[in-house]
């Protein structure tokens, strides 16, 4: 009898450590599909917003620069330490091994979006000032922290 409940007792064990892991690496694939995803949308919300500035439709374009600057914030939250690889990441080991400049970099692409609301409109130079507020931040990022591609 006392056997028995000791085999049931391992059994439990097991099978709880084997749903804590495969709920753990399903997270790990949802946050790194979930991190590429965001980046593609912002990737096609920056061509739109490029399209709709250059048409003078500053209103729409506005909008869509302050989402783009709310997914980098939320991506901030994409990069936990369990997430480094798999799944085929391009993300790169040094972002880990330098977390805050990589966040910092993140934030400054996030705010960047809100100062190019202010200074769109006024600009001489559409694509200039798309360049340097928004399409510039992707460069200097990737150049870095994500592989080659
Ligand atoms: C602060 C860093 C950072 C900034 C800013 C940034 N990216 Fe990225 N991007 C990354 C990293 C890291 C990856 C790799 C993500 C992964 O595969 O885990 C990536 C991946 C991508 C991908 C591939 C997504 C996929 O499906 O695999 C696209 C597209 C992309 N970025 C576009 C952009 C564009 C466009 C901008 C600028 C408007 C931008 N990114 C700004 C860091 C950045």
């Amino acid at each position: 009898m006392i056997q028995k409940i000791k085999i049931i007792k391992s059994l439990i064990i097991i099978f709880s450590l084997i749903f804590t892991f495969s709920a753990n690496a399903e997270t790990v694939e949802e946050i790194i599909k979930a991190r590429k995803a965001l980046f593609s949308k912002n990737y096609s919300t920056a061509k739109r917003v490029q399209a709709l500035s250059s048409k003078g439709d500053f209103d729409r374009a506005k909008e869509l620069m302050i989402e783009m600057s709310e997914n980098y914030k939320t991506l901030l939250g994409l990069f936990p330490e369990n997430t480094k690889e798999g799944f085929k990441t391009e993300s790169l080991p040094i972002i880990w091994e330098e977390k805050d400049a990589f966040n910092a970099l993140m934030q400054k692409s996030s705010d960047n979006m809100i100062k190019l609301t202010s200074v769109i409109e006024d600009s001489d130079d559409i694509r200039a000032t798309l360049r340097e507020f928004m399409w510039s931040s992707c460069k200097a990022c990737h150049s870095k922290y994500r592989m080659p591609h």
